[in-house]
């Protein structure tokens, strides 16, 4: 088998790691059990570019009992957890090339010797599988019956391959279901950004004044937390109805060159391309904390900050102090990467039980219905979204009410009035 890991010494410990997160992870043990009798999955050859994490340990497990081959490799240099991926290849003989640090050339080694296998399936977090395969690969798509995205910037990316018409296969975009963004990107990214920020700085966040920059899924969760722990949050917007929304959530909003002036820690979870940026280096206080949750690093301009300083330092592990010409100290956490994944352990089993239980069954689908899909972008089909939810409630022993027969008919009717 074609690896290439970190320490195949650390697979004792990833597999207990892994083993704490499958006991969290009850959808998708079901799933798997599922998969491990009927094998939807025969014959597919699955290239997954994600997050190697304890979880996604878990997904690869599940892909592999539905009958999959399946090859791993990174979304993000620096969010491998070097154990896991000691573990997939020594425990599960499922061949993994990533190693947490990696520098851009390995990154793309690393995905390019993934699709080696010559997928059938892709499954993309970003969406570099896909757009290295249109670019550099383009002799792998004749074999290629669909692919799946996880996240948000990935589903952006993709749309606008669609728009451009380059995608020449179906898509499926997990990061639509409702059971994905409402939980994982919410209540994930909330609760794993604010672990990050605190495992990278331990500092109170209680009466700290924390700047979320974007109110999407990620951005209300995160800004939610922020609150939760005492900080006085304020958000920056480009979109007027999430604007008014954060507003009568309760925060205060304003543009990023008034929020640099008084912000204690930043956050950018937008999607987009320098969203902090030399003017507003240029105005923050001294010991301004700056870290990014979004997909990408390209959210901070940190080559401008590097060139506004007379020197920089790592002073923490995931902290980088810039100090700029008029002494003011400006500090960039994990390189600006994914502060959940780089200093923390990305999200809690817990949702990415139900984000993970979308892929599976979103790589059944496609395995299933490829046929009669188009080259373009589909939403995960709303029965199996409504499906995951119905049993993540039953593992948390959640019972819920039923329509009646006459509220039924009150639904499907107009002529009942006041
Ligand atoms: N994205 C965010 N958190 C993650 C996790 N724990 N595993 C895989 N992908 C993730």
């Amino acid at each position: 088998m074609n690896f290439d890991i970190k320490d195949k010494n650390l697979a004792a410990k990833g597999k207990l790691r892994i083993e704490w997160a499958d006991q969290d992870m009850p959808v998708l043990t079901q799933i798997r059990k599922r998969f491990e009798t009927e094998k939807p999955l025969k014959g597919q050859r699955i290239a997954a570019c994600l997050h190697v994490t304890t979880e996604t340990a878990m997904l690869m497990e599940t892909l592999k009992s539905g009958g999959a081959e399946v090859v791993l490799c990174a979304s993000n240099p620096l969010s491998t957890q070097d154990d896991v991926a000691a573990s997939l290849v020594v425990n599960s003989g499922i061949a993994v090339h990533a190693i947490k640090g990696e520098d851009n050339n390995t990154y793309y080694k690393h995905i390019n010797s993934t699709l080696d296998l010559k997928p059938t399936i892709t499954m993309d977090d970003g969406a570099d599988l896909v757009s290295t395969i249109l670019k550099d690969r383009k002799d792998l798509i004749n074999n290629l019956i669909g692919g799946t995205e996880e996240t948000t910037t990935g589903v952006i990316r993709l749309r606008s391959m669609a728009s451009d018409g380059v995608i020449k296969f179906p898509i499926i975009a997990v990061n639509d279901a409702e059971t994905k963004h409402l939980f994982d990107n919410r209540y994930g990214t909330g609760q794993s950004t604010l672990d990050g920020i605190i495992r990278a700085t331990n500092r109170l966040l209680a009466g700290s004044t924390f700047v979320v920059a974007g109110y999407g899924w990620c951005g209300r969760g995160l800004a939610s937390r922020a609150r939760g722990l005492g900080s006085h949050v304020i958000v920056t917007e480009i979109d007027p109805i999430k604007a008014i929304e954060a507003v009568m959530d309760g925060y205060q909003v304003m543009p990023m060159k008034e929020a640099a002036k008084v912000g204690d820690v930043f956050c950018t979870v937008t999607g987009n391309k320098n969203v902090v940026d030399k003017e507003h280096f240029e105005l923050m206080k001294d010991g301004a904390i700056v870290s990014n949750s979004g997909h990408f690093n390209c959210e901070i301009a940190i080559e401008k900050l590097a060139a506004l300083s007379k020197s920089r330092r790592a002073i923490r592990d995931f902290i980088e102090e810039f100090t700029l010409s008029d002494g003011r100290k400006i500090n960039i956490l994990g390189e600006g990467r994914l502060i959940n994944l780089a200093a923390a352990e990305g999200h809690p089993s817990c949702v990415m039980d139900m984000s993970f239980a979308n892929q599976s069954l979103s790589a059944e689908y496609l395995a299933k219905h490829h046929k009669e899909l188009k080259n373009q972008v589909y939403s995960v089909p709303g029965d199996i979204d409504r499906n995951i939810a119905a049993l993540k409630l039953k593992a948390m022993e959640v019972n819920i009410d039923k329509l009646t027969p006459e509220q039924e008919k009150y639904l499907a009717s107009w002529q009942e009035g006041t």
